[in-house]
């Protein structure tokens, strides 16, 4: 049993919890996943760590509501305790010193890049953050992000912070003002929706710049021993859980993995439908 030592909303569907678990905090790295498992008999879900506490023994989770287990997980409180939590789970991110290194990140994107954009600072790289979300209020934890990188752009689909548009945009705009200086972006790391990380491929292979993507199929038991995680890289058959969860983005198949993650869209209809009906609305 873990305990919950800190809840916090961050917008009404998105919260933080620092959860007990020295084990785990003195070995978690960036790029390192965790399975929660709320209690007996739910659903297994993967989760990142946004940041940790090794002398405290905490690690502290960023999760947005959108199903069945996430809306289970919400409704925990402090001192409540999560059944099981696994890790650290998958491989880490592979730092070194690459140069000038833009972090592009969307969706809940913050805080999934927050341990990478870290690592990366203390290794000596140039960190450019490219963050982008729907609307201003889903840009949370853009702070703690901020203090890794030497320069942060924003945008959100409404232009309600930085500029109106998209990831991509961002990451055109920077390619280009780095080559009137003759500089260049020496390598992007990508997280968030599947999509955006499609297209943000895109634009790096045309400029050849080497990228790493943090992939987010569907995942079980995060051991490698279910395949439900089974994503394909250079046309070999990968597990996310245990190969990745980071792939070079360049050789990864983003249309099987948009295929795959839609598969289960009734099941989890039906599963919500049926949480909702059994809890009566409680959760928040
Ligand atoms: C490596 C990794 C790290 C992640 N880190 C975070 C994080 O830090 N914070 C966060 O809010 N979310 C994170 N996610 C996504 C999170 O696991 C899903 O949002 C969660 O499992 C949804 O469960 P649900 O029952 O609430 O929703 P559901 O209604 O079951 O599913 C909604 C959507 O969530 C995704 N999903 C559902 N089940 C799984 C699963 N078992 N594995 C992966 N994706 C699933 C699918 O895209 C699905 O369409 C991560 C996913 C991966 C693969
Ligand atoms: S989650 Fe089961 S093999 Fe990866």
């Amino acid at each position: 049993m873990y305990e919950i030592v800190k809840k916090e909303w961050l917008h009404e569907v998105i919260f933080l919890i620092e959860i007990k678990a020295p084990a785990i905090a003195k070995k978690i790295r960036a790029g390192n996943f965790l399975v929660l498992r709320m209690r007996e008999g739910a659903e297994r879900i993967p989760i990142t760590v946004a940041e940790y506490n090794r002398e405290k023994g905490t690690v502290t989770c960023i999760i947005q509501v959108i199903g069945q287990s996430t809306k289970l997980l919400a409704t925990l409180e402090e001192g409540d305790h999560i059944k099981d939590v696994v890790g650290p789970l998958g491989k880490a991110t592979e730092v070194e010193k690459y140069g000038t290194v833009g972090i592009v990140s969307g969706g809940l994107g913050i805080p999934l890049a927050n341990l990478v954009a870290k690592e990366l600072k203390e290794a000596g790289n140039k960190v450019i953050g490219m963050v982008g979300a729907r609307t201003e209020d889903l840009l949370v934890w853009e702070e703690e992000m901020s203090q890794y990188c030497e320069e942060m752009q924003y945008c959100t689909d409404d232009g309600s912070k930085g500029m109106k548009g998209f990831t991509t945009h961002l990451l055109e705009e920077k390619i280009a003002e780095l080559a009137k200086e003759k500089k260049k972006l020496d390598m992007v790391f990508t997280v968030g929706p599947t999509i955006m990380m499609k297209f943000v491929t895109q634009i790096t292979k045309k400029h050849g710049i080497p990228t790493i993507a943090s992939l987010n199929p569907i995942m079980v038991d995060g051991t490698g021993m279910c395949g439900a995680c089974r994503v394909t890289i250079d046309g070999k058959i990968q597990f996310a859980c245990v190969d990745g969860p980071e792939f070079d983005a360049h050789k990864v198949d983003f249309d099987e993995l948009i295929t795959r993650l839609a598969q289960y869209k009734n099941q989890e209809k039906v599963a919500l439908d049926k949480y909702e009906k059994e809890c009566g609305g409680k959760h928040k």
